[in-house]
């Protein structure tokens, strides 16, 4: 085995999570190969370290310094495999941009992923929380994920069915660091069917022919849709959707829309989704800041570090929403990001 990378000591990790918040690893290293990948774990071992596998820093907020080995995944790649006129494959390095191979595949005319376009982080880490936004999720055009499984020291293909994707869910989540991911397969297709139905998009198209578009073109779409309404963590600090959209059995879901006839869901088979979002802003927290944190002004369930704010700060304000939401309409909000230390996490 070729010797593992020089591990830097005390790394500021601000610029490596969107949110930008102050922490810092005590050990720190790129990754930019599987072999490397497995020379760095098997150091953390001998050195009883714990480890942090690190993409985007898009879905987390550093409640604290991490006391061990961050491993940042710079294993980089795009190619096509299988392409046979109408279909093909896109194997994806776990440390692409994962914008920027949307814009590649789209690019391309093959069509499947062009609504994530502008979802922030790392390819790596899009099959953890299952992405998704306007109707598509990445579950929809995933074929296998590769990845090297701590458990038993294999490396492994995971296939579409064993990755136990749900809404912002799948089995990565379920056995935090087990599964190091190094690449995706992505099943793309030149003919797939257009979707446009989510009401932000079908605004944005309204009136306008929708037969000649383009992977692109919807592409572009959204990433119009978006910037109109979620702010840009390059500019403002952020993680995304800070909550999860709550799922409620159908009963609740009956008796919520009886007491609130304009509240939004999605009702499914025996449970219905809630916009958190609504829930959060009929709370009156839409637009609220106080000195270092706060609220997206156009989307109620983003939140912000406006100024110097600390995971610690930004995790206080979302349990006053989550009090909020909680005392007002019974349902119990779920954090969408993951928190480090995970101890810290909200209601534990
Ligand atoms: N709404 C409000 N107030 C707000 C924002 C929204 O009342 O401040 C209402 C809207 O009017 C609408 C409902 O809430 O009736 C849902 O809003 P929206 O369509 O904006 O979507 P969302 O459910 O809030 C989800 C994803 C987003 C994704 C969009 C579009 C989750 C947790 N969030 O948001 O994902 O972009 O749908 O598909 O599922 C992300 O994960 O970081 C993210 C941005």
């Amino acid at each position: 085995m070729s010797l593992p990378p020089a591990l830097e000591e005390h790394v500021s990790l601000a610029a490596m999570n969107s949110l930008a918040v102050p922490a810092s690893a005590r050990w720190f290293a790129e990754v930019t190969s599987g072999q490397e990948l497995e020379s760095l774990l098997e150091v953390a071992e001998q050195r009883d370290l714990a480890t942090l596998i690190l993409g985007g820093g898009s879905n987390l907020v550093f409640a604290g310094d991490f006391d061990g080995l961050v491993l940042h995944m710079g294993i980089t790649g795009r190619c096509w495999e299988h392409v046979d006129g109408d279909s093909a494959i896109l194997v994806l390095g776990a440390g692409e941009n994962w914008h920027e191979s949307v814009l590649y595949a789209a690019s391309a005319g093959y069509r499947g992923i062009e609504n994530l376009a502008l979802i922030p982080g790392t390819v790596g880490a899009a099959p953890v929380q299952n992405i998704g936004a306007y109707g598509v999720e990445l579950k929809d055009t995933l074929v296998s994920v590769t990845a090297l499984d701590r458990k038993t020291g294999e490396w492994v293909v995971l296939a579409n069915e064993d990755c136990g994707f749900g809404y912002r869910d799948s089995l990565f989540k379920h056995q935090p660091g087990r599964y190091v991911i190094t690449e995706l397969r992505l099943r793309l297709c030149r003919s797939r069917e257009l979707t446009l139905g989510y009401a932000d998009l079908a605004n944005y198209f309204d009136g306008a022919g929708t037969s000649n578009l383009k992977a692109l073109d919807v592409a572009q779409a959204v990433m119009a849709v978006r910037r109109r309404k979620l702010p840009d963590p390059e500019q403002i600090p952020n993680a995304g959707s800070f909550f999860k959209n709550p799922i409620v059995d159908r009963k609740v879901w009956g008796e919520l829309k009886l007491a609130y006839p304009d509240m939004p869901g999605y009702p499914g088979n025996g449970t219905a989704k809630l916009a958190a979002a609504w829930l959060i802003d009929q709370c009156g927290w839409k637009g609220f800041r106080n000195d270092r944190v706060g609220v997206h002004n156009r989307q109620a369930l983003v939140l912000i570090n406006h100024s110097g704010g600390s995971g610690s700060d930004v995790l206080a304000l979302a349990e006053r929403i989550r009090q909020d939401v909680l005392a007002r309409f019974g349902v119990a909000l779920e954090m969408e990001p993951g928190v480090i230390p995970p101890d810290r996490a909200l209601g534990r």
